[in-house]
C-alpha cells in the first residue's frame, strides 16, 4: 500500500481533508501530530506543521523519519505573483526556492543546489484532476519566505528575481526536505489574494474558500497516484 504524506501549514489549510479522513489514528512526534487513516489504496499520513520553512521542514522530516512515506504533498493557500494568475485559481509547482535567501548561498555551499524540481508525475494528476473539474490551474515556480507578502514593492521585487507564479511561506522547505529525501513531492495551492497591498484584506475573505477547494483536489489526486 502506497503511503502518502499530506503537510499543511494553518489547521484551516487541513480541515477539509480531516473532515474526509474521520477515522484517524494520531500519531505525535516532535510535538507534531500526524493523523493516519486509510483512504481507498492508500494511507494518508497527515501533518499541519506550522507557519514558515523552519516547521515545514522540521515537520516534513519527522514525517518522513517516521513514516514509510512514497510521495509527499504540500498543499493550502498562496498569494498570486503573476497577473495571469487569480484569486482562487491553482498553481501547482514546477520547481520551488526561497525568495528570502540570495541562492548563491545555497548554491555555492552546502547543499550546492537552490531550486528543487517537483515530481512530474505528481505534477501530472494534480492537472489531470484539474482538468477533469473544470478548475483553472497552473503549473510554474512556487517561492517561499518568511513573511506574508502583502506589500507591491516586496512582490515586484520577487518577481523580478524570480518571476514565480505563487509565493507561500512553506512549499520550499518541503521540496528541500523531499528531495534530500529523495521522496517525490508536488506543491498544490490555491490563490487567497494577490500578495499586493490588499493582500491582507483578500487572504481573510478568500482564505476558507480557497483552502477547501484545494484539499478537494489534493483528495482526487491522492486516489490516481
Ligand atoms: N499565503 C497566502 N498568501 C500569502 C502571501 N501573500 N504571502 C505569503 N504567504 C501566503
Amino acid at each position: 500500500m502506497k503511503t502518502i504524506g499530506i503537510i499543511g501549514a494553518m489547521p484551516s489549510e487541513l480541515a477539509d481533508i480531516r473532515n474526509v479522513l474521520c477515522n484517524a489514528v494520531v500519531k505525535t512526534y516532535a510535538g507534531y501530530d500526524f493523523y493516519v487513516c486509510t483512504y481507498g489504496d492508500k494511507l494518508i499520513v497527515s501533518a499541519c506543521c506550522g507557519i514558515a520553512k523552519v516547521n515545514a521542514a522540521l515537520c516534513a522530516q519527522v514525517m518522513i523519519d517516521k513514516f514509510d512515506i512514497d510521495a509527499i504533498i504540500n498543499t493550502g493557500v498562496a498569494g498570486g505573483m503573476n497577473t495571469k494568475v487569480k484569486v482562487c485559481d491553482i498553481v501547482v509547482s514546477d520547481a520551488v526556492c526561497p525568495h528570502d535567501l540570495e541562492l548563491r548561498f545555497l548554491e555555492n555551499y552546502p547543499p550546492y543546489h537552490s531550486m528543487y524540481e517537483a515530481d512530474e508525475k505528481l505534477v501530472n494528476a494534480v492537472c489531470q484532476v484539474c482538468a477533469e473539474k473544470n478548475i483553472v490551474n497552473h503549473v510554474g515556480r512556487i517561492v517561499s519566505g518568511e513573511a506574508f507578502v502583502s506589500d507591491s514593492k516586496l512582490k515586484q521585487d520577487i518577481c523580478d528575481r524570480l518571476s514565480p507564479l505563487a509565493v507561500d511561506m512553506e512549499t520550499a522547505a518541503v521540496g528541500q526536505c523531499a528531495y534530500r529525501n529523495n521522496i517525490p513531492f508536488v506543491s498544490v495551492r490555491c490563490i487567497s489574494d494577490n500578495a499586493d497591498d490588499e493582500g491582507e484584506m483578500s487572504f481573510d475573505e478568500f482564505e476558507k474558500i480557497a483552502a477547501k477547494k484545494v484539499a478537494e483536489i489534493v483528495l482526487e489526486t491522492v486516489k490516481k497516484i
